[in-house]
């Protein structure tokens, strides 16, 4: 079925659907999948070389240099005004954390490493926590429950399913293991930008809003918080999000598309 069909039969139906510019071509999917390989090779390379003992300065660096031998772009400098290549959110930073020298990972912290790259035009989003040395057991279990809160969403997502389905999955998971989950902050469409719509919640009630059509490139990014859901911005550089308690929390972040075959990873 064409977009317009598939439009008149779910609108008949009184379910929103998304626009036309929310779908891409299969020419543009392959595109983003290319700046998705280079995203996952980053997020890789990082992985294998963080440690304890290093700067969040040196994961930039480490993310600068590898993504530019590889051909990509970082997306997040200079985006809307952001200093550095990476956001590396430490501990009880939800999400958008700023590099900086004087940071320092230590054992038994967690880091969110975030890396958007832009390749030939197409940008890919994705993200992982890293537990650095042994962690508190709670907080391995934090970062844990967060990956599968992503992995559950993922594996119930189909073609036509409804935008809040995602949602109500990962906060069931996350509530049933005694966590919470952000919601100010949601995954997003991307591909030919860097966020574009629509916001993808994180939490909800299954079988509401949008539904969602092949040829749909959006990332789903759940931030999983130990204690309090609340959250509030750092106002001395109006980017870093910290957890209200100073709770910590987890995140990782999938790049997906919606084909008309199911569901393709197109970062991790
Ligand atoms: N990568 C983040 C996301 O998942 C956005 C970061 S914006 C930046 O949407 F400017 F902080 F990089
Ligand atoms: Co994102
Ligand atoms: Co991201």
């Amino acid at each position: 079925m064409s977009y317009e069909e598939l439009k008149e039969k779910y609108e008949a139906l009184g379910v929103p659907c998304p626009t036309k510019e929310m779908i891409k071509t299969k020419e543009q999917i392959e595109g983003i999948r290319e700046a998705g390989i280079i995203n996952t090779k980053v997020l890789d390379y990082v992985e294998a070389h963080i440690h304890a003992g290093m700067s969040t300065e040196q994961i930039d660096q480490m993310v600068a240099k590898k993504t530019q031998e590889l051909g990509g772009i970082c997306a997040p400098l200079h985006y809307e005004g952001f200093p550095k290549s990476v956001c590396t959110s430490l501990n009880d930073a939800v999400c958008h954390g700023i590099p900086d020298p004087y940071t320092i990972l230590k054992n038994g912290d967690i880091i969110n490493v975030d890396c958007t790259t832009i390749y030939k035009g197409y940008y890919a989003d994705a993200s992982r926590t890293f537990m650095i040395g042994k962690v508190d057991p709670i907080v391995k279990r934090l970062v844990e429950v967060s990956k599968e809160c992503l992995d559950l969403a993922v594996k119930n997502l189909k073609p036509f399913s409804r935008v809040r389905d995602i949602g109500y999955i990962i906060e069931q998971h996350a509530k049933r293991n005694g966590f919470s989950v952000v919601h100010e902050i949601g995954g997003h469409g991307v591909g030919l930008d860097f966020h574009e719509e629509p916001f993808i919640y994180h939490y909800g009630k299954k079988n509401t809003g949008m539904v969602l059509f092949p040829g749909m490139v959006f990332t789903i990014e759940p931030m999983i918080n130990e204690g309090t859901r609340k959250v509030f911005l750092d106002a001395s550089n109006n980017w870093t999000i910290y957890t209200d308690d100073g709770g910590w929390s987890s995140q990782f972040e999938y790049t997906i598309a919606i084909t008309e075959e199911g569901i393709s990873i197109l970062a991790h």
